[in-house]
C-alpha cells in the first residue's frame, strides 16, 4: 500500500483523465473489471458545469508515435455526471478522483463545492488548461491565475486538490509552485501538447475538426520525463507523472524523475489492461533493485555494464 495525499492506493499506477472509459469497460467485460481493475485510482474524465458536445468530427489523428485528439471534452455536464455517472463509478473498486474544468473562477469553485459534499469522491483534480473567460489567460499557463484560481477553490473543500498541469506554457514549474504556494496537495503533469495534423488531400487544411489537438503517447515521453524532473525540484507536494508511459521501465522512469505516482493514457487504447502489466513491470524492476524493500535479485547482465 502506498499513501497519496492520505489515501490509500495499492501500487503507484492510475489512469489518465479521459483515457479509459470505466463505465463502458464494465458494459464491455462484465463484473470481471471490477475483480481485476488496471488501476489503483479511477481518473474521470474532465466534468464541466454545463453540458458539453465537444469538437466537431474527425477526432482523432494517429501518429507515429502516438495520437493527435481534439476531442473537445464532451461531457454530460455536472448535473448529468452527478445523476448517471458517479452511481455508476463509485462501485469500482479504488478510489475515485474526479477530474474538473471551468471558464472562469466561479465554475471551477460551483463544480468544487458541488464535489465536497459526495463522500464518493476521494479527491479532485482541476484540469487547468482551459482559457479564463474573463481574462482570456489560460488558466494553468500562468502563476498568477493558477494562484487565483486555488484562493478561489481551496477553502470550499477539504478533499485533496490536484491540480493537472498544462504543458502548453514557459514555465509548467513556475505553475506548479504558485499552485503548491496556494494550497494544492498535489499536481499531475503532462497533459497533451498542442499539435496540428494536416488533411491528406486537402492541401492548407487542417485535418482534426478543432482545427489543433493535444498529442500524446510514446511521442511524449521524453517531454514527460523533463517536466516532471523540472516541477520535481520546484515542489514538496506529491506529483502525478505522465505522458507516453506503455512499460513498467518507463513508469520506473517517471518515479526516478521525481513522480509519486505514474498515469497512463494512451497506452490503454491499445490494451485496455495496459495499467495492470505496467503496474506489474513496476512492481517486479522496484523489488529487483530493492526499492520496494523486496528481496534484491541479481539484475540480468546488459551489455553497456560489460564494457
Ligand atoms: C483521447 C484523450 C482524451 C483525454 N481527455 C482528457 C480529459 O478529459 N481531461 C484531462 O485532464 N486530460 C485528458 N487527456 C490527457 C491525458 O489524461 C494525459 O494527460 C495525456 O494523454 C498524456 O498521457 P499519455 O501520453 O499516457 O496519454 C486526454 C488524452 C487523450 C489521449
Amino acid at each position: 500500500m502506498i499513501s497519496f495525499c492520505g489515501i490509500e492506493l495499492a501500487h503507484p499506477v492510475v489512469n489518465g483523465s479521459g483515457t479509459f472509459d470505466a463505465i463502458a469497460a464494465r458494459r464491455a467485460f462484465g463484473d470481471a473489471l471490477l475483480d481485476d481493475f488496471p488501476f489503483a485510482a479511477f481518473v474521470s474524465k474532465t466534468v464541466t458545469r454545463a453540458p458539453r458536445q465537444g469538437n466537431p468530427p474527425p477526432r482523432l489523428w494517429e501518429l507515429g508515435a502516438g495520437m493527435i485528439n481534439s476531442i473537445g471534452l464532451p461531457n454530460k455536464g455536472l448535473a448529468g455526471y452527478l445523476a448517471e455517472d458517479l452511481p455508476q463509478l463509485a462501485e469500482l473498486p479504488v478510489p475515485l478522483i474526479v477530474n474538473v474544468m471551468g471558464s472562469s473562477a466561479e465554475d471551477v469553485a460551483a463544480l468544487v463545492s458541488a464535489f465536497a459534499e459526495r463522500e464518493e469522491v476521494a479527491a479532485l483534480e482541476l484540469n487547468v488548461s482551459c482559457p479564463n473567460v474573463k481574462t482570456g489567460l489560460l488558466m494553468g499557463a500562468d502563476p498568477g491565475e493558477t494562484a487565483a484560481l486555488l484562493d478561489a477553490v481551496r477553502p470550499l473543500t477539504a478533499k485533496p486538490l490536484v491540480v493537472k498541469l498544462t504543458p502548453n506554457c514557459a514555465s509548467p514549474a513556475a505553475v506548479a509552485a504558485a499552485a503548491e504556494a496556494h494550497g494544492a496537495d498535489a499536481v499531475s503533469l503532462i497533459n497533451t501538447i498542442r499539435g496540428m495534423a494536416m488533411h491528406p488531400r486537402r492541401p492548407g487544411e487542417a485535418w482534426l475538426g478543432g482545427g489543433t489537438g493535444g498529442v500524446s503517447g510514446p511521442a511524449v515521453h521524453a517531454v514527460a520525463l523533463a517536466q516532471v524532473r523540472e516541477v520535481r525540484e520546484r515542489v514538496r507536494i506529491p506529483v502525478v507523472g505522465m505522458g507516453g508511459v506503455a512499460t513498467g521501465r518507463q513508469a520506473r522512469d517517471m518515479i526516478d524523475a521525481g513522480a509519486d505516482l505514474v498515469g497512463v493514457g494512451t497506452a490503454s487504447f491499445r490494451d485496455p489492461l495496459a495499467g495492470a502489466r505496467i503496474a506489474v513491470e513496476l512492481q517486479r524492476l522496484s523489488a529487483n533493485s530493492g526499492i520496494t524493500g523486496g528481496t534484491p535479485e541479481p539484475a540480468p547482465a546488459r551489455i553497456a555494464d560489460a564494457r
